[in-house]
């Protein structure tokens, strides 16, 4: 519904007592722009209301919140509202508008999951369209370079490690260190409270335990690093739970303040019983925090930090029950934004038979190995069917890569996907190299016109049912974008793009474009052009490359 009509409609019902809905099929836009942005008649209404209309406008009038309107006119039955300028540019422009991306916070000293990769390309494309109106968007990758998994790591490298093999390949060898001491740690149990105290150790701020906890973190950033490279993401910032640590007592002296801590076996709790949530822990009962201290920390850090308009955090599903808690506490910590803080959660990646992907025969699987393996495979598809392309390796990397994005942000993300790569590489299905083509296609045939263009071309000329459902379907792209980051889902873009594009292929085979008659011809071409357009514009919104050739 139109945004201005919902809040009219929404004022309007509140003085008049009636449901909001219907107030709202009753708002016109008025002949001229002299009666106002908007009326409302009231006419229709005296017989429900048992008023008279002249009553019912002055009503509304007497009562409505000026505060959003220029005036509100009275005529005759009719009430007439201008709306705010100030107001109108804030809605539409949404200049100003500050929105937190929590997004990708991968694990150092772990190999960077699935449900990292998919987070990455969900949060970059949300990004993309976040910008694209106007809003000032945070990327922030929080990253889990702290909690006792890293007292168990410095202790496995002093015990087993080996500088050189750890530079070699960095992140595989921490992960077997990690392996290892879980296997000595069945046996060996003793070694648990070693590991604690190693991490003890880190939050006070011992220097071994720094210095190697920070050759972890740089490795483990440097390899991650190739994956951002590979698909074209940034961040303001990577403050990850570790930025937090000394900014912990504050957390506490708050939760204090507001009688929320209980103590439960020896641990620090909040207890959420009454919400239907279990309690969440803030400190074991050695003092070590957890991983929600450090999310209530960053919460309140960003929040005064960025003073946001909105907060997502684009994570796994299975972390659903986290944020409810982690929202609950800062409510009753009295953060009233906690309103403006989301879960925009995502579903699992599976493998062929369905089964969870990172589990498949016990072997971890590479985000980056998948990177490369597609890219390896547009390679092999391009060789084929353009050997004497220019630029092969550049085009093979935007289509292997633009095929895994397209592959995941075509699903509505509370989704599993089946990663297929064969299938998400198809020219001809519903994928990202597709559209990708047909950007591609469109190109070509501006390339074959050989005069300039401009948009000076008599429109009357395209007469065809074809054409009208082209431009109509053009002229629905803000709106696609509009509903694509009001419900935090890429997919509804990405679908729009399928659509499109298999709208124009079905033009492009049915009808010339490139042809003697030359007004024609130049009509056609500016359908081309604004294909050209809307489709390379809404890849990079969802962080893919369109090639002018492949
Ligand atoms: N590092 C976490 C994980 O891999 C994800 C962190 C998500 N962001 C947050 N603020 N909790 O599970």
């Amino acid at each position: 519904m139109d945004i201005f009509v919902d809040k009219i409609s929404e004022f309007i019902s509140q003085t008049i007592n009636l449901d909001k809905n219907e107030v709202s099929k009753l708002i016109e836009v008025p002949p001229e722009s002299k009666f106002g942005d908007y009326s409302f008649p009231c006419f229709t209404l005296s017989s429900k209301l048992k008023k008279n209309p002249l009553d019912i406008s002055q009503e509304i009038k007497n009562k409505i919140n000026p505060i959003l309107f220029e005036k509100i006119d009275l005529k005759g039955p009719y009430v007439n509202f201008f709306l705010d300028k100030d107001f109108v540019a804030k809605t539409v422009i949404n200049k100003g508008k500050t929105i937190v991306v929590d997004m990708s916070s991968p694990n150092i000293a772990k190999p960077f999951g699935i449900g990292h990769l998919r987070s990455t390309i969900i949060g970059n494309s949300l990004r993309h369209c976040f910008t694209s109106q106007g809003y000032k968007v945070i990327r922030i990758n929080h990253l889990g370079d702290w909690g006792t998994q890293f007292g168990k790591l410095i202790i496995a490298f002093k015990k087993w490690g080996n500088t050189n093999a750890l530079k070699k390949d960095p992140i595989k060898y921490m992960y077997k260190l990690y392996i290892k001491y879980h296997q000595y740690a069945e046996k060996h149990t003793e070694i648990d409270s070693e590991a604690r105290l190693w991490f003890k150790k880190l939050e006070d701020g011992d220097k071994q335990a720094i210095s190697i906890w920070k050759n972890f973190k740089e490795l483990s950033l440097n390899d991650f690093q190739k994956i951002y490279d590979l698909l074209g993401v940034e961040f303001e910032s990577y403050s990850g739970e570790a930025f937090y640590n000394n900014k912990m007592g504050i957390i506490i002296k708050g939760l204090k303040v507001k009688n929320l801590l209980i103590k439960s076996e020896g641990a620090t709790i909040v207890d959420l019983s009454n919400f239907n949530l279990p309690p969440a822990l803030i400190q074991k009962s050695d003092e070590a925090t957890l991983y929600i201290t450090r999310d209530l920390a960053a919460a309140i850090y960003r929040y005064d930090k960025y003073k946001f308009d909105k907060m997502i955090y684009e994570v796994g599903a299975e972390q659903k029950l986290h944020f409810q808690q982690l929202f609950k506490v800062l409510e009753l910590m009295g953060c009233q934004w906690f309103k403006d803080c989301f879960h925009i959660y995502h579903g699992l990646y599976l493998d062929q038979d369905k089964k969870k992907l990172a589990t498949r025969k016990g072997k971890t699987i590479f985000m980056e190995d998948i990177l490369e393996e597609s890219i390896n495979k547009a390679k092999k598809i391009i060789n084929k069917k353009n050997p004497n392309l220019k630029n092969k390796d550049l085009v093979a990397k935007d289509i292997g890569v633009g095929a895994i994005i397209f592959g995941d942000l075509s699903n509505d993300r509370t989704n599993d996907i089946i990663l297929n790569i064969n299938k998400f590489l198809s020219f001809d299905g519903e994928t990202g190299p597709y559209i990708q083509y047909t950007h591609a296609r469109a190109c070509s045939i501006l390339r074959k016109y050989k005069s300039n263009f401009d948009f000076n071309i008599k429109t009357s000329l395209l007469k065809e049912d074809l054409e009208k459902s082209l431009l109509l379907l053009i002229s629905k792209y803000s709106q696609v974008i509009e509903k694509t980051i009001n419900s935090f889902k890429p997919n509804i873009l990405a679908r729009y793009l399928l659509d499109l594009s298999q709208l124009f292929n079905e033009y492009y085979h049915k009808f010339k474009i490139i042809q003697d008659d030359k007004e024609l011809e130049k009509s056609r071409i500016a359908i081309v052009y604004s294909i050209i357009i809307v489709l390379s514009d809404g890849l990079s919104l969802l962080g893919i490359n369109s090639p002018k050739e492949m």
